[in-house]
């Protein structure tokens, strides 16, 4: 597969006090693949994507996506430029129905902003009619439209999940980072959700997954990318990842550690 590197983190430090979340991280996404980047607990994969989405500004090194790099943009910025992300936990408005949460996206590419909306100029009429109309195409593509008008709260927890998935889409990004999206659910919820995410990259969206279910993992990713206490220790296919030693010492842990 020779598709060109739509996301490249190069040399990425992100030290915060004494603590070392990421260390001169190297990693490149392809477009169009399903990379899941793994590692135990505290290794430092939350911490990428809140670099990359900007919530932190990098100690060191650099971000490019599609060739141009992040650095000094806002987060408002990078989500338009084509960067969505979901959270480990929930982060929905839950007093907000589902196609609402998923408005609150579609808003970042609307034109005519506050004036518009509260002189309901027929531009910003336009614009909330087609946002609907889109919102609700995201919603049924997720598997969701049965619930757009339902309260975020109200929707039952693997709901909640794929309504994240569904709010981030909304921002109409290329490349969609997934924190945990099936912690919580029990097997055959988590097949189901990884035949989700192939559709949804099989629709034309890069996909950066953070999971810790390894058969999930191994089933749909394109590569594997494992990180431990910051540093990118593997970096392969999802077989070849499987067996490597030293993955298997990181998840395992070492015998000195056993007390
Ligand atoms: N805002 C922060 N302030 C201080 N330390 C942080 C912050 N965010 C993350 N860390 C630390 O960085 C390390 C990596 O965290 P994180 O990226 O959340 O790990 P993971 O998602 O792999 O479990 C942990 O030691 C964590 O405590
Ligand atoms: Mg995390």
């Amino acid at each position: 597969m020779t598709n060109p590197v739509i996301l490249e983190l190069k040399d990425l430090t992100m030290q915060f006090g004494g603590v070392k979340a990421l260390n001169q991280v190297n990693l490149s996404v392809k477009k169009g693949e399903i990379l899941a980047l793994i590692g135990p607990n505290g290794a430092g994969k939350t911490t990428v994507f809140n670099v990359v989405t900007g919530v932190y500004k990098p100690t060191n090194g650099e971000i490019l996506f599609n060739g141009s790099s992040l650095k000094g943009k806002s987060r408002h910025r990078i989500t338009k430029s084509g960067i969505a992300r979901t959270f480990q936990n929930v982060r929905l408005f839950g007093d907000m129905t589902a196609l609402e949460n998923v408005l609150t996206a579609t808003d970042v590419h609307n034109k005519s902003g506050l004036m518009g909306a509260m002189f309901t100029s027929p531009r910003s009429r336009r614009e909330e009619s087609a946002s609907r109309k889109k919102a609700q195409e995201i919603l049924e593509f997720i598997g969701i439209a049965n619930r757009s008008d339902q309260l975020a709260r109200n929707l039952p927890y693997g709901d909640q999940r794929r309504l994240e998935i569904a709010r981030a889409m909304g921002t109409n990004p290329q490349l969609l980072l997934l924190d945990e999206p099936a912690a919580g659910f029990n097997p055959s919820e988590k097949k189901a959700l990884g035949e989700l995410i192939v559709k949804i990259r099989n629709s034309g969206y890069t996909v950066l997954l953070i999971e810790h279910d390894m058969s999930l993992v191994m089933d749909i990713s394109d590569r594997v990318a494992v990180l431990d206490f910051g540093e990118k220790i593997a970096d392969d296919l999802p077989k070849l990842v499987q067996d490597n030693p030293k993955v298997i010492e990181a998840y395992l842990g070492v015998p000195a550690d056993a007390s």
